[in-house]
């Protein structure tokens, strides 16, 4: 049989699979078809493939999964970075109307095409950071049109750019203006779901569940409407306060709930018990100097698979290279080197339902892969600074780098 692909002696290959981080000391990987076919020990031999990529030096990794972003946006919130800088509240600043919806007016404003090269330009970022699927929220329109707009663009990125990209509709980010709570509240239910999901728009719903956004009862309607129309759904949940959203995750059955840096010992258990996955998002943690941090130990102790992802958005989290979000886990939250790893490849997967194609060097898994430049895998985060990315490989084919 002729390979499309064999990378030649790794110096190590970090599987995620097992517990841990699986590493094999020195090996090969064949793909055939898009696909992992075999890993094996270093130098298989016989092995005839339509290229042989030599990976002497160089730590192979699966793509990066960031399952948490918001890079359809227009605008920028430097003005509003520099007053958090001077003392004013993220949540404040939120509440007298800036925040969230200063973006919604410049996304508003924004054409399609505007949109989409921004995005576009970030995502080619992401992918120099070896980011190889992505998870983009709307929830910067808050009209109809607006939404769609933002899912559009979406959809169109996925057929030109190299990353797999899993659309999530976020109409419940915050109330526009010119509406009154209740009546935004019907118009999500009634109106913006139904046509989302008739248009097979967004595969997650998202509510940004918390003191400054909606209430608990709220994302429970909305929620419950969307798992009706059949579709997954995610949780924006305790953030800013415990507003009871990690419970609710476990009630709803969402498949992930994310920030929960005030969450309570109680719904991080009941999201344990319900197998919802737990996202942290270091990064806007950092960019919003939050003090709060999750409650890893208990997740540890629950043995809840942790992901990580940048949270990518103009106002809580300018940070797009997964390798820095996973640093600010180990810096900040206190995730072991392997963890903050799991985190932006395997257990990201699970928070998009993902894991049986991607996230982990397993055989039949999309051959989503990474080549570093670097001495051993822990270098990845330590140094986080510098790009070690040396080659990015998707679906079996090379799309950055050599
Ligand atoms: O995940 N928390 C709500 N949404 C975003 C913030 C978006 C913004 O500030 O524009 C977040 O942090
Ligand atoms: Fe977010």
């Amino acid at each position: 049989m002729i390979f499309d692909l064999h990378i030649r002696n790794a110096s190590q290959i970090v599987t995620m699979e097992g517990d841990g981080l699986g590493v094999i000391e020195g090996g090969d990987i064949i793909i055939h078809d898009g696909k992992i076919s075999q890993v094996c020990g270093a130098d298989k031999k016989g092995c005839n493939a339509e290229q042989v990529l030599d990976a002497a030096g160089k730590v192979v990794m699966p793509g990066f999964i960031d399952c948490h972003t918001h890079l359809v946006f227009g605008g920028s919130r430097a003005q509003e970075f520099a007053r958090r800088m001077e003392g004013e509240g993220y949540a404040d600043i939120a509440r007298e109307g800036g925040g969230i919806l200063s973006t919604v007016k410049a996304t508003r404003h924004a054409t399609f095409e505007e949109l989409y090269d921004r995005a576009a330009a970030w995502l080619r970022l992401m992918l120099h950071w070896g980011t190889t699927t992505v998870e983009i929220k709307s929830g910067y329109g808050l009209t109809l049109a607006d939404e769609l707009k933002q899912l559009s663009v979406i959809r169109s990125l996925a057929q030109e750019v190299p990353q797999t990209l899993v659309p999530t509709f976020l109409g419940a980010h915050a109330v526009p203006p010119e509406m009154k709570r209740e009546e935004y509240v019907k118009e999500v239910i009634n109106l913006m779901l139904p046509e989302v999901a008739g248009k097979g728009l967004a595969e997650f719903v998202d509510v940004f569940c918390d003191s400054i956004a909606f209430t608990n009862a709220e994302t429970r309607r909305i929620l419950t409407k969307a798992r009706e129309l059949g579709m997954g759904i995610k949780l924006h949940a305790d953030e800013i306060a415990d507003t009871g959203g990690a419970k609710l995750a476990a009630e709803l059955g969402a498949i992930s709930a994310e920030h929960l840096v005030k969450a309570s010992e109680e719904g991080l258990r009941a999201m344990a018990q319900a197998g919802v996955v737990p996202v942290l998002l270091p990064a806007t943690t950092f960019f919003l100097r939050e003090e709060a941090r999750p409650n890893v130990k208990l997740m540890r102790e629950l043995g809840m698979p942790m992901a990580v992802a940048t949270d990518f958005n103009p106002g809580s989290s300018t940070v797009y290279a997964l390798p820095f979000a996973a640093a600010c886990g180990a810096l900040l939250d206190g995730l072991t080197l392997p963890e903050a790893l799991r985190g932006i490849t395997i257990n990201a997967a699970r928070a998009i339902g993902m894991h049986d194609k991607v996230g982990s060097i397993k055989p039949g898994k999309y051959a989503d892969l990474l080549l570093l430049d670097a001495d051993s895998w822990e270098e990845l985060v330590y140094l986080f600074n510098h790009n070690s990315i040396h080659t990015v490989i998707k679906n079996g084919e090379v799309v950055c780098g050599v």
